[in-house]
């Protein structure tokens, strides 16, 4: 697909085939990720791909909102160490949309399960913890989101999005009302 349509097309994907992604899809997924920009070029995320059935059922159960994890046919972790980058979680962010893209523009379908709420530090550092037990990850590094990765189930139609006109100011920010 052309990336003007993948961008316009592209859905959050959590119902699978149960068909395998092969590990070169996942690797070249995080191949493509390393072509993120990044603040102040630090690079400085990693990316964990996990298949294993166990982990994404133990995934799954961080919290409700991400149970569609346990049929996944892969996960993805992406983490960044704070004391490498001020930027981490603006860099991960990065990087797990254009590995959603990446992925949607090969026929497969990648969802977000969050596990960084700025308003609720307890809350991401318990999401983050378990996703650091499940996956071996270092406590030093944050784990802001999971991916989810399958060929989908089946394609969610367009979202209805935002008008432009709400959201689009030229010149100076006014009130809508
Ligand atoms: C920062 C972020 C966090 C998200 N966290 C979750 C989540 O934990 N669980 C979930 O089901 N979807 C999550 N999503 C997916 C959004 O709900 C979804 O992108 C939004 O509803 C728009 O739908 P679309 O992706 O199909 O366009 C997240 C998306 C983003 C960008």
């Amino acid at each position: 697909m052309e990336t003007i349509e993948v961008i316009r097309n592209r859905r959050s994907i959590k119902s699978y085939q149960p068909t395998p992604v092969p590990r070169e899809t996942l690797q070249n997924l995080v191949d493509l990720a390393r072509y993120s920009p990044s603040g102040a070029n630090k690079n400085a995320w990693r990316f964990v791909v996990t298949t294993e059935r166990d982990s994404l059922q133990r995934l799954s159960q961080i919290a409700r909102t991400c149970s569609w994890l346990a049929t996944a046919p892969a996960g993805i972790a992406i983490a960044a160490d704070p004391a490498a980058t001020r930027y981490w979680l603006e860099d991960t962010s990065v990087a797990a949309y254009l590995i959603c893209l990446a992925a949607a523009a090969q026929g497969l379908g990648a969802a977000w399960a969050a596990k960084h709420q700025s308003d609720n530090p307890d809350e991401s550092k318990r999401r983050q913890d378990m996703v650091r037990d499940i996956l071996s990850i270092p406590g030093s590094l944050m784990v802001p989101m999971v991916l989810a990765i399958g060929y989908p189930e089946t394609q969610p139609p367009p979202r209805t999005r935002p008008e432009l006109t709400d959201i689009l100011f030229w010149e100076r920010y006014t009130t809508k009302e």
